[in-house]
């Protein structure tokens, strides 16, 4: 298949585009490196051969972006691009708008352009914001209320997608989007050909990580007085290799003119000690941490429902324990400079 994959250079979407040429499809990666490394790009060349493409493109540049579309038309857009940095998004909440909500329309009408139809769509667990007791572990069908502009642009986004699929403009054109709301990511490719690599890096396990070696201040953990059994705040997270297997079995079952959303997460959750401790154990080595003050909108708990992905596709997590996860990202990580 000729598949198209937006944020390609990004850790997710080098991910996608690595397993996409694993399995022999052709890919087109397209970035603009604002948050991401040629170097990635290089490793994915190397991986793929001659069925790895790469157009540097700004997304928001729609004639440049039906351009690129147009080198090799898609059968499959993966649209992974956007910023996802929770904090900045508070701070600085138009470029939020602009970057992710912008580059999607923009997106759309560059897939118009070259008659593309089907688009699979990286959204998130926070469109649910902070959900009551009540819908833990999350369902699809939990209300989604963001809390900060991260949130709201993907929730945005998933808006525009569900008018473009049932626009009568071209009801012709059997259009479909499916909508994955990931829950946290993490972990490496499983030869470290490429890893977590971001600057400045927010994640839990890549910091934990640079703690243990020195290249990051001790851990900060925020909080430690919420109601979970050890005090700290309890996440769902997925291996980044299954994260990439559930898109994989979302393209089976992209419906017609309609969207569909599926959670993707365990429905197990880890606390930031936990995660911790498994970093150490990876590493083999401890991770300097102290204790500090709560952030604001941090839920203690947030957990999947994945009942309808399991349901709607065959996709189980099979590599997403915290050993797993921790191990392959260390793998990486120990043969950085
Ligand atoms: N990492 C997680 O735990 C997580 C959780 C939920 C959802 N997501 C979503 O998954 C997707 C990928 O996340 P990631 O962690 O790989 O992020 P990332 O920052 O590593 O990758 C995003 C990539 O998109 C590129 N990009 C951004 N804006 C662009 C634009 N306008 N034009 C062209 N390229 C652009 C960046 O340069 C970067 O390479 C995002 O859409 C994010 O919202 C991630």
């Amino acid at each position: 298949m000729q598949i198209t994959v937006t944020g390609a250079a990004g850790y997710i979407g080098s991910h996608a585009c690595l397993k996409l040429l694993d399995d022999g499809h052709e890919v087109h990666g397209l970035d603009n490196f604002s948050r991401s490394f040629e170097r990635t790009v290089q490793a994915l060349q190397r991986a793929g051969g001659g069925r790895f493409h790469f157009t540097q493109v700004e997304l928001n540049d729609q004639r440049a972006t039906t351009a690129a579309l147009k080198l090799h038309p898609p059968e499959i857009v993966l649209h992974f691009a956007a910023f996802a940095v929770v904090p900045e998004s508070v701070q600085f909440p138009l470029i939020y708008w602009h970057n992710n909500v912008g580059a999607t329309v923009s997106l759309l009408n560059a897939m118009d352009a070259v008659d593309a139809r089907k688009l699979i769509f990286s959204s998130t667990c926070a469109t649910y914001g902070e959900p009551a007791p009540a819908h833990i572990p999350i369902g699809e069908d939990c209300p989604q209320r963001p809390t900060h502009a991260y949130g709201e642009s993907k929730l945005a986004c998933e808006h525009i997608m569900k008018a473009w699929v049932q626009s009568n403009a071209h009801a012709d054109r059997d259009r479909g989007v499916v909508f994955l709301r990931y829950f946290n990511v993490a972990g490496g490719d499983h030869l470290a050909r490429i890893g977590e690599d971001h600057d400045p890096e927010t994640h839990l396990v890549p910091i934990c990580l640079r703690a243990a070696t020195g290249r990051h201040p001790e851990l900060v953990v925020h909080g430690n007085d919420y109601p979970t059994p050890d005090g700290t705040c309890i996440r769902d997270y997925v291996h980044v290799e299954d994260l990439v297997t559930a898109h994989i079995e979302a393209i089976k079952v992209i419906p017609h003119r309609q969207t569909l959303a599926m959670n993707v997460g365990t429905g197990v959750g880890a606390s930031v000690l936990e995660v911790l401790r498994a970093c150490s154990v990876a590493a083999g080595r401890e991770v300097p941490f102290r204790m500090g003050a709560r952030r604001d909108g941090d839920p203690p708990k947030l957990v999947s429902n994945p009942e309808k992905i399991f349901r709607l596709t065959s996709w189980r997590p099979a590599r997403s324990s915290l050993e797993a996860i921790t191990q392959s990202a260390w793998r990486w990580f120990a043969q950085q400079k």
